[in-house]
């Protein structure tokens, strides 16, 4: 089997002696796989060299003395930075979450048609790879809209093998797509169609079954998409949650919360989270019940991430602008409202969710939001779920979670207040309800459906 992704499941640094040490990668994809491929020997994981230590790692060819055989790719400088910022972040992402600020955004110019090539063919350098090293008949699992256009390379160079694509986000249906140049948008689908398309949800593997037909005519042969859920590894996550890290973490929440209520929240800082939103919502909250003052924290445990975009650096630094205006607002000499927290440190998430009461997951849109079933797996205090409608995992949860709707922060604030004033007894019953819905699913089911796919 072989996985194809655009980050890989380890990234590589220096020690202090100079040696090239591997750390396992951030991110719900590889958390998810890499247990389940560690016992797989013939099992090989593709994926871009993202620094110069990864690129050192990964001259040598396939990396094989870790858990998982890993190949990294070293890709050209600047055709990866079209390919990663100026398509794949700057354009594709914006699409499928439906966020571009259109009366100023896209712009498809010259520019981007410099970078769409750059796309193509960074694209078509994973293709070639994989075709050059699959066996006849080999499942090739492609992840995300980074890697969009590999299936249709593949069934152009080696159709013999059995190719899957899984969209980890949303995805744009037709007047989302139709933003795209007509072209673009045809490239895109035709290589989805060209083999299984999978989703976390029937939502957007709809919106990609509309898109394909609009954008390829009804006649074309569009290979029918699936949905496959993902679920937390449970094991894992109870591991991390007694380990040292997690433990010491939970400590020194402890230490400033005391016995306060906890409202939670854990993302990379990136504004389809809806993070502002968040802080508005709970300043209203503050503002409407003087008896909750003194007596909630908000613990945002949310970390930067791509940083080469401008507007990735100015949400963040409307959120830490947001964070300074309602802390200054009510903070008291023992008290302040808003913890934030912007390290980028698993245990220490593991932690807040243990503790929280109520978690905040408000995404405007987001493909599935692993956080909001990971949340009730960990969590020891029956905490109620905030969920928006508009997270994939809606979907799976909404019958054991409080609706909170991302735009109206009146409507969330008082959700909010909800949550925290829940009786005992529907908080246990809703919790143990939420957890039994989220751990429906196991990483494992999710690689099975993948492999099932793959093999029609
Ligand atoms: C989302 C995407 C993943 C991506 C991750 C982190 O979850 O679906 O494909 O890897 O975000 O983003 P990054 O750009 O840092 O890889």
């Amino acid at each position: 089997m072989i996985i194809v992704s655009h980050r890989g499941p380890y990234q590589f640094s220096r020690d202090d002696d100079g040696e090239l040490v591997a750390q396992r990668g951030a991110g719900g994809i590889v958390s998810a796989l890499s247990p389940l491929l560690a016992d797989k020997a013939d099992a090989t994981w593709i994926a871009a060299a993202m620094s110069d230590d990864d690129r050192a790692a990964g001259r040598a060819g396939t990396i094989a003395h870790l858990d998982v055989n890993v190949r990294l790719l070293d890709l050209d400088r600047e055709q990866h930075r079209m390919h990663y910022e100026v398509v794949a972040n700057g354009v594709l992402w914006f699409l499928h979450h439906g966020m571009f600020d259109r009366a100023r955004r896209p712009r498809f110019d010259l520019r981007f048609r410099d970078a769409w090539e750059a796309f193509v063919a960074v694209n078509q350098h994973f293709a070639d790879v994989v075709a050059q090293s699959a066996p006849a008949g080999e499942i090739v699992l492609v992840q995300d809209y980074q890697l969009c256009l590999v299936p249709g390379q593949l069934r152009a160079q080696r159709p013999d093998l059995r190719v899957v694509h899984f969209t980890h986000t949303p995805f744009a249906g037709p007047d989302d797509l139709s933003v795209l140049p007509t072209d673009v948008g045809a490239q895109l689908c035709a290589s989805l169609a060209s083999s299984p398309a999978g989703f976390h949800t029937g939502r957007w593997a709809d919106a990609y079954r509309r898109s394909a037909r609009a954008a390829l005519g009804r006649g074309a042969g569009i290979a029918a998409p699936f949905v496959a859920s993902l679920g937390p590894d449970v094991a894992a996550l109870e591991a991390v949650s007694v380990s040292t890290g997690a433990r010491a973490a939970a400590r020194s929440l402890a230490d400033v919360v005391g016995d306060r209520l906890v409202i939670a929240r854990t993302d990379r800082i990136e504004p389809s989270k809806n993070i502002v939103r968040g802080f508005l919502a709970y300043d209203r909250l503050l503002e409407a019940r003087p008896g909750l003052r003194g007596r909630v924290v908000f613990v945002a445990m949310v970390y930067p991430s791509r940083q080469g975009l401008a507007e990735y650096l100015a949400y963040e630094s409307e959120v830490e602008q947001t964070v300074a205006r309602v802390n200054d607002r009510w903070s008291t000499r023992d008290w302040k409202p808003i913890l934030l927290d912007d390290r980028d440190d698993y245990a220490r998430s593991v932690a807040g969710m243990q503790r929280y009461d109520v978690l905040l997951v408000n995404a405007l849109r987001d493909g599935l939001n692993l956080v909001a079933k990971e949340g009730p797996v960990v969590n020891r205090r029956d905490g109620v779920l905030c969920l928006s409608p508009e997270a994939g995992a809606y979907e799976e949860l909404k019958t054991a979670a409080l609706r909170v709707h991302p735009y109206d922060i009146e409507q969330c604030a008082g959700a909010l207040d909800d949550a925290l004033s829940m009786p005992l007894d529907e908080r246990a019953g809703r919790a143990s309800k939420l957890r039994a819905l989220a751990t429906k699913r196991s990483p494992a089911d999710w690689l099975a459906d993948l492999v099932g796919h793959a093999g029609q």
